[in-house]
């Protein structure tokens, strides 16, 4: 019998209350990981307690770096340290053009896009260093097809994964020998909760719908439609020692978007 995967490995997890974070702290958990999730909305916080009794949750919004501090705190008193940043918070635009953004809801919708979508993920590393340089950890984070190719979120989206690429490359370069640094680049997904910007107007619609497997299966090559639990694999990993000598790299869980146009 082997050991599970991450047996003896402490993981981070932030925005792990629905969707595809939601899906990692259940595959880590069950590969034998101590998890501590971060996630903002109190309603899956309780589900999250409910539904997975041996993680402890953190509520909170991850754009605040006193959140990221209190966690990898929790990590620290429960588990003597952190060996896993994985990050997954994000809000959507909902393809939205630049020029259809109201004048005087611009620089909150700019804003409101970076700060979830780029600033959090930078805290939680900030938060996680000295951790992770200790363990010798790493950290995975999440783009998204939209970090390679237009079409699938409007301006502000699609620049705020394209800085999360290069976020992802920047710290690989910085952080190596001591911390690995990938990412994985999910396409569309099924059964997430993802919502879009409040400042926009957009904080009550999901991008999930009765139609979305079915569209997403017919853009790809594969013609499938995956879900946060079919991504997890890929986080799974590269939170691993499997991928002890990776970093900076990205794994596209999409389908195959890139392969054709
Ligand atoms: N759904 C897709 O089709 C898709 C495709 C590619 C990439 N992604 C990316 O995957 C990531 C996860 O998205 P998802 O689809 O699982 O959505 P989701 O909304 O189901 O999951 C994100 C979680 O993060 C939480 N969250 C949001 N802002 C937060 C904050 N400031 N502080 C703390 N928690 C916060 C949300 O409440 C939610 O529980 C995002 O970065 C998204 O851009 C999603």
């Amino acid at each position: 019998m082997t050991a599970p995967v991450l047996e003896g490995r402490r993981a981070l997890v932030v925005g792990a209350g629905s969707g595809i974070g939601r899906a990692v702290a259940e595959r880590f958990t069950a590969e034998g990981a101590a998890v501590v999730a971060v996630e903002r909305d109190e309603a899956k916080c309780a589900a999250l307690r409910a539904a997975l009794p041996g993680v402890d949750v953190v509520q909170g919004d991850a754009c605040e770096a006193a959140v990221n501090h209190d966690a990898v705190d929790r990590c620290r008193e429960l588990h003597g340290g952190l060996d896993v940043l994985v990050h997954c918070v994000g809000i959507f635009d909902f393809y939205r053009p630049l020029d259809a953004v109201a004048e005087d809801a611009f620089d909150d919708a700019f804003d409101e896009m970076f700060s979830v979508n780029v600033r959090a993920a930078m805290h939680g590393v900030r938060a996680a260093l000295p951790e992770l340089r200790r363990s010798r950890g790493c950290i995975v984070l999440t783009e998204s097809t939209s970090a390679y190719r237009p079409g699938r979120g409007g301006a502000l989206y699609i620049s705020t994964k394209f800085a999360v690429r290069g976020l992802r490359i920047a710290l690989a370069h910085d952080l190596a020998p001591e911390v690995r640094v990938n990412s994985v680049a999910p396409g569309g997904t099924v059964g997430t909760r993802l919502t879009g910007a409040q400042s926009l107007g957009l904080d009550r619609q999901h991008l999930d719908g009765p139609d979305r497997a079915a569209s997403i299966a017919a853009r790809v090559p594969l013609q499938v439609a995956l879900s946060g639990e079919d991504h997890a694999w890929s986080y799974l990993f590269l939170a691993s020692p499997m991928s002890r000598g990776m970093t900076g790299t990205v794994l596209h869980s999409d389908g195959g978007a890139g392969v054709k146009s």
